[in-house]
């Protein structure tokens, strides 16, 4: 019969223990934020053909743009593509201080980044998928967004702006 007893230093032990509650604060804090604050990452909103997603007089971004839904709310229909040449349609939005912009963008060939600057708007944009998200402009300016993923020789020339007025 063994007598023998595992030999744990009470300061390792005490930083296991440690450890053990920081992983169950942290899974807690994210099922807070993620059950009870509602806090998700930003999800697909939709899929399109990007084969005909720039083409089809039924594809918003066949005739992409800004669209009024309501006074102070908007909807922004953003076309990334790499052929003809690096872009997006349109390249500059223009709207009033304290607008609500709910950004749809979605790319016709390969995979684009879509970031703008000062706000949390940073997604990826996937052929095939639409990324979603809304973002409220309260001070006027003008916030570049920028093209954040690798997509060829012209990925640095990718680039455009939201326009808040006054
Ligand atoms: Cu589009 Cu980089």
């Amino acid at each position: 019969m063994s007598t023998k007893q595992m030999h744990i230093d009470p300061y390792e032990r005490n930083w296991m223990i440690f450890s053990a509650i920081l992983l169950v604060l942290f899974a807690t804090a994210v099922s807070v934020a993620a059950f009870g604050m509602g806090i998700q990452v930003p999800a697909p909103e939709t899929r399109v053909d990007p084969r005909t997603v720039a083409v089809d007089p039924n594809s918003p971004w066949s005739n992409p743009g800004l669209r009024e839904i309501e006074p102070g709310k908007y909807d922004a229909y953003i076309l990334a593509h790499a052929i003809p040449n690096w872009e997006y349609l349109p390249k500059e939005i223009t709207v009033p201080a304290g607008s609500s912009v709910s950004f749809y963008v979605t790319s016709s060939d390969v995979q684009h980044g879509f970031k703008i600057q000062d706000t949390n708007a940073n997604f990826m944009v996937i052929p095939g998928q639409v990324s979603k998200l809304t973002v409220k402009f309260d001070e006027p300016g003008t916030y570049n967004f920028i093209c954040t993923e690798y997509c060829g020789s012209g990925h640095a020339i990718m680039y455009g702006a939201v326009i808040v007025t006054p």
